[in-house]
């Protein structure tokens, strides 16, 4: 009951009791994984870069002072009204002044046109998409082709979630992520074990092919 409560408070964070528990938990333990997954993503400073269900908000922070052209742009994306309106908050000067644009939406669908992302980075997010293919595809849509894309994640700390339900199913396995990647015309696909002082964390690499 708890596991199946944590999973969906983690996967779509709601302005509740719960989801301000589950939006501090986010700020103090991932911040090693969304600044990393900024960093192995190589954002060159005219790039146009996506996050993916970026939540409070850290790694789109990270992000924005690497965008130093003025054609450098930042885009977020998460489906959850209360990150959504967090992370709003947190990014607010850049929104206003054009450099960040934030949508609230699903990673399936979003309002963005063919080909004009260069980088996409996500922590800790495609565990809880319905159907890793739809997601994938949509991802490859809106990459320029040679894109990179980064996904940052604790391999042991989610696989312990996993037995204990909080994800249900098993699209939290990369090899899972990883066949959806090379089915929607990802290529280079691989996943390498990373450390950050005394943290050890995954991080997968996908390079769009058009
Ligand atoms: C566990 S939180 C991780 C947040 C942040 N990336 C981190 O590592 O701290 C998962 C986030 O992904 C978002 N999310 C999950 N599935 C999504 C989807 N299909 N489309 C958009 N956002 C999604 C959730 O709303 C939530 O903010």
């Amino acid at each position: 009951m708890w596991a199946k409560k944590l999973g969906k408070e983690l996967g779509n964070p709601t302005r509740s009791v719960a989801g301000w528990l589950v939006s501090k938990l986010l700020t103090v333990r991932n911040q090693v994984l969304e600044e990393n997954a900024v960093q192995l993503c190589g954002i060159q400073p005219g790039n146009t870069v996506l996050e993916l269900g970026h939540g409070p908000g850290l790694g789109l922070q990270t992000a924005a002072t690497l965008l130093t052209e003025p054609t450098g742009h930042l885009i977020g994306v998460d489906y959850s009204q209360y990150m959504h309106e967090m992370a709003k908050e947190r990014m607010k000067e850049l929104i206003s002044s054009g450099k960040v644009t934030l949508h609230h939406c699903d990673v399936a669908a979003m309002p963005l046109a063919d080909s004009t992302v260069d980088k996409v980075f996500h922590c800790n997010c495609y565990y809880f998409w319905p159907d890793l293919n739809q997601g994938a595809t949509e991802i490859h849509r809106v990459m320029r082709s040679g894109g990179l894309m980064v996904t940052t994640l604790r391999l042991s700390h989610v696989a312990t979630m996993a037995a204990k339900r909080v994800m249900p199913g098993d699209n939290w396995r990369p090899e899972v992520y990883m066949t959806a990647l090379e089915d929607s015309g990802f290529t280079d696909i691989r996943m390498e074990d990373k450390q950050h002082k005394n943290i050890t964390f995954q991080a997968i690499f996908a390079t769009a092919l058009k």
